[in-house]
């Protein structure tokens, strides 16, 4: 709120400023405390009987309490549960959604953990998954069945970048009673409103821009109604989620910068990408923001920016020279995940095991920009570029 406590504050960077905080007054810190705890203690034994109260430590703090609000203010939001890791704030939708005999719908574009815990964890409960186009839109119609619970998707996928038409899977959905979750970590909810496009569950690898800094594992699950968020807060209960308050600390600390941190990043990430285009060696660049990409016209209809990540298909070459290019970056480091201060740079095409996609036709190559200089980054990049002949 802003200090007359009456004023709406629009932005963003605004919003994020200041939600969470604890009530400013003489001698008062600007940031919520940080309640370490296991045991709760209570008044009088009569009191473990009440359920308005919290009893015990995995249930949360006022600091959980603060993040929670944050992460709803992100996305409009009904409710928010807070994850372990961005991993889990995917995997628990979902199993808060189907049952033994579901049928799950799932892209093939999405991260790979989470297709890993769909294809083998789900398959051993017996819930079904069929992995579909990311690029099917409202083509996904055909392939919803009576027992089709879910719905997951991912847009960009986050190593191939294809931008799904979300109006139109949510619209089939909804039509078939099937819930609809999205993978929005790239995006940060900020150059992405999953919820306003019908979207019932966002969730966000908080490790990558609202960790900001790669020193810390967090995810958080947002959902659009208040009985969904019920139903996936419930099932973290009964699986024991829990989440350490210096963690959820640093996330709420993270949305303090994070809309400043995500922009700059972006602002890199398409400058490079514009750059790499023109380059003898590039075939093509994946970054939604491109007329170029396939997906530019939905992009440009349902985002409002884009995000640090984009991919690289390089002109075909060796495997041995595509390594050489990323052990030659001296700035961009070789690491999984983006979001952080720092610039990485992974080969893709071990990961990718897709069953609806052709041949990229060349080596993938992927960039999460982080806060150095562009011209750095780009010469970095040019000097690398000299080991493929
Ligand atoms: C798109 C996407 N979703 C989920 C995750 C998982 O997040 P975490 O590493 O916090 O488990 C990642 C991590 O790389 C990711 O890129």
């Amino acid at each position: 709120m802003a200090k007359d406590g009456k004023s709406p504050l629009h932005h963003p960077q605004t919003q994020f400023t200041h939600v969470g905080r604890p009530p400013a007054g003489l001698g008062t810190a600007v940031n919520p405390d940080i309640t370490r705890a296991s045991t709760l203690l209570f008044d009088r034994a009569e009191d473990l009987y009440r359920s308005d109260i919290r009893g015990y430590g995995r249930h949360g703090s006022a600091g959980h309490d603060a993040l929670i609000e944050a992460f709803n203010l992100l996305e409009g939001g009904a409710g928010t549960t807070l994850a372990q890791s961005g991993l889990a704030a995917c995997t628990l939708p979902i199993l808060a959604n189907v049952k033994a005999g579901d049928h799950l719908l799932l892209t093939d574009s999405s991260y790979g953990p989470t297709r890993h815990f769909c294809q083998k964890y789900l398959k051993g409960i017996g819930v079904e998954t069929e992995m579909y186009d990311p690029r099917i839109g409202g083509g996904i119609d055909a392939l919803i069945r009576n027992n089709t619970a879910v719905i997951m998707m991912e847009s960009p996928g986050s190593l191939t970048f294809e931008i799904q038409d979300i109006p139109a899977i949510t619209k089939a959905a909804k039509a078939k009673g099937v819930t609809t979750i999205i993978d929005n970590t790239w995006s940060a909810g900020l150059s992405l409103k999953p919820l306003a496009l019908g979207v019932d569950i966002s969730c966000h690898a908080a490790t990558k821009y609202f960790g900001g800094h790669s020193d810390v594992m967090f995810g958080a699950t947002i959902s659009a109604a208040p009985a969904m968020a019920k139903k996936v807060a419930l099932t973290a209960k009964y699986l024991g989620y829990a989440t350490s308050p210096d963690d959820a600390y640093q996330i709420l600390r993270g949305f303090r910068t994070v809309v400043h941190r995500f922009r700059q990043s972006e602002k890199t990430a398409l400058s490079l990408a514009l750059w790499l285009n023109d380059q003898d060696k590039v075939q093509q660049v994946l970054h939604p923001a491109l007329p170029t990409h396939t997906d530019y016209a939905i992009w440009k209809r349902d985002f409002t920016g884009t995000a640090c990540l984009f991919g690289v298909i390089l002109k075909p070459c060796s495997e041995a020279e595509v390594l050489a290019f990323i052990n030659a970056l001296k700035i961009f480091g070789i690491g999984y995940s983006y979001g952080g201060f720092e610039s990485l740079a992974i080969h893709c095409d071990p990961q990718l095991t897709r069953q609806h996609s052709d041949s990229l036709g060349g080596p993938l190559v992927r960039f999460a920009c982080g806060l150095e200089a562009v011209e750095d980054l780009k010469n970095d990049i040019e000097q690398a570029l000299e080991k493929i002949n």
